[in-house]
């Protein structure tokens, strides 16, 4: 009897450490299966939250790239919709994709898309990759168009709107200029580093009006650009930020870097700045835009990006059927900071998030098992106070010698995160990585308010000045997070 019994509790051992190493997020998007990477369409309309996104109907890797969609009332909890915006095979026998974009809510029926008087139409803008097995044949940016609030879209009969003869020439986001009643479009060539402006009427015929690039962080081809109005904190000004999905600050890794400066409805300057900007510090944040048509009361834009890097984004673990998913929503805004101005965010997040708040001083030792309680879904929320201490480390998603480290160093004020001991690494030899960078403490402090959710952690540092997302893939449910001074 007492031989059954083992037996059994050693079985249903297995079982729950198995179910508890499930590597899907709580609170951050994934979709039900299949491969996803940017998000596209980030739009408000009516209560509604849409994240449409780059889709493989078809299978867990990149290909046959469609749109899928979900929609959200708080930005926390997501429904799964049926795919929006289906590659395409032409009659040629070429096929479609329907690369990344934008979508807007055509207000003023100035596409002559739907009934006169309609207010309510979307208008998605995306770029047409035309393609044959082993041929790309074009890169141009077409429509479609939906009355039903994204359930369901056509697309416009005289497609594309603007083709510039290229194989590289993608990402469009569009915004709307009330004062000349026209529509700006972003959109890149990514082989040659330049983010160009059109403007339109009617979002059927487009003109050229400026171009910006060929600076910054060139160490990757551009990708999608965009244009937002973000409120300078503490005053009554707001600055136009251009955020361009390229390299990072470690040689052939993906990153977001952003500009910021004024936008005159023509053409882009940006401020002098001495150093390149990045949104993220880490491997795992990629091709976010803002939303568009967010409510008056919003005054800071919104984000959202996808969470993997395309360095070994077809070879993470994709046991559970999905590979890849999306950051938080994240909330923008600028502060100044030695004569320049930067970009710093917050996260909008559930507040169902089991969360603990702790101040941190001088011999502190924390060993918590929030990650024990949580099955690896939290968010830890640390003041750490760095007076007579050289530095930290703190050991998430641990389990015996497995874990992530975030510490800091104060006399080189390094901050880093280390996933080379955090679990599975070697599916793709580039994943293994450390990511360092300089944060001076404030009044002597560091506050770090970490998300962790299974196989995600988004780490933000100082109120968003400093933000790292990573992905990481512990082999078991953690037992503890240990933090510790040194
Ligand atoms: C960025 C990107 C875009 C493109 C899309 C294709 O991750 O390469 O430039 O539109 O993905 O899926």
């Amino acid at each position: 009897m007492k031989f059954i019994v083992l037996v059994f509790m050693v079985l249903m051992g297995t079982f729950l450490n198995a179910f508890a190493q499930t590597y899907r997020p709580n609170y951050h998007y994934t979709p039900p299966k299949n491969w996803v990477n940017d998000p596209n369409g980030l739009v408000y309309l009516d209560g509604e939250y849409h994240l449409f996104y780059q889709y493989n109907p078809f299978g867990d890797k990149w290909g046959h790239m469609s749109w899928g969609h979900a929609v959200s009332k708080d930005l926390a909890k997501w429904e799964t919709l049926l795919l929006a915006l289906p590659e395409i095979q032409n009659p040629d026998g070429s096929t479609t994709m329907i690369f990344s974009g934008c979508v807007v809510v055509d207000s003023f029926n100035t596409s002559g898309l739907f009934n006169a008087g309609f207010k309510k139409g979307l208008v998605a803008v995306f770029t047409s990759h035309v393609s044959k097995p082993g041929q790309d044949l074009a890169q141009h940016q077409s429509l479609a168009y939906s009355s039903d609030k994204g359930r369901t879209w056509k697309y416009f009969n005289k497609n594309p709107v603007l083709d510039i003869g290229l194989t590289n020439f993608r990402d469009p986001n569009v915004i709307w200029w009330p004062s000349e009643k026209k529509w700006i479009m972003t959109v890149v060539k990514p082989l040659e580093y330049i983010v160009q402006f059109y403007s339109s009427k009617d979002l059927k015929k487009w003109d050229f009006m400026s171009e910006f690039g060929k600076q910054g962080d060139t160490t990757k081809i551009w990708e999608c650009p965009s244009l937002v109005k973000v409120p300078v904190e503490n005053s009554k000004d707001s600055k136009w930020v251009l955020m361009i999905s390229s390299g990072h600050r470690q040689a052939a890794y993906l990153a977001m870097q952003y500009f910021v400066g004024d936008f005159d409805g023509k053409s882009f300057k940006p401020q002098k700045q001495n150093e390149i900007f990045y949104l993220d510090e880490g491997k795992d944040f990629y091709a976010a835009i803002p939303f568009y048509n967010l409510p008056k009361t919003q005054k800071n834009p919104i984000i959202i990006g996808w969470t993997n890097d395309w360095e070994y984004a077809n070879d993470i673990p994709a046991g559970e059927g999905y590979r890849g998913g999306f950051s938080v929503a994240r909330k923008l805004s600028l502060y100044t900071t030695d004569g320049v101005i930067k970009l710093k965010q917050e996260p909008i997040i559930n507040s169902k998030v089991k969360t603990e708040t702790l101040a941190l001083t001088k011999n502190y030792v924390l060993n918590s098992s929030l990650g024990k309680k949580t099955q690896n879904s939290y968010r830890l929320i640390l003041d750490i106070d760095l007076t007579s201490s050289k530095g930290f480390d703190l050991q998430l998603l641990k389990y015996e010698n497995q874990y992530l480290l975030l510490s800091y160093d104060v006399s080189t004020k390094i901050f880093s995160v280390d996933r080379t001991k955090s679990g599975k690494v070697d599916f793709n030899k580039r994943f293994s990585s450390v990511e360092t960078t300089k944060i001076l403490p404030k009044n002597n402090k560091l506050l770090l308010d970490i998300l962790v959710d299974k196989s995600i952690m988004e780490v933000y540092i100082n109120g968003g000045k400093v933000v790292f997302t990573e992905l990481t893939f512990p082999d078991n449910q953690s037992t503890s997070e240990v933090f510790s001074f040194f």
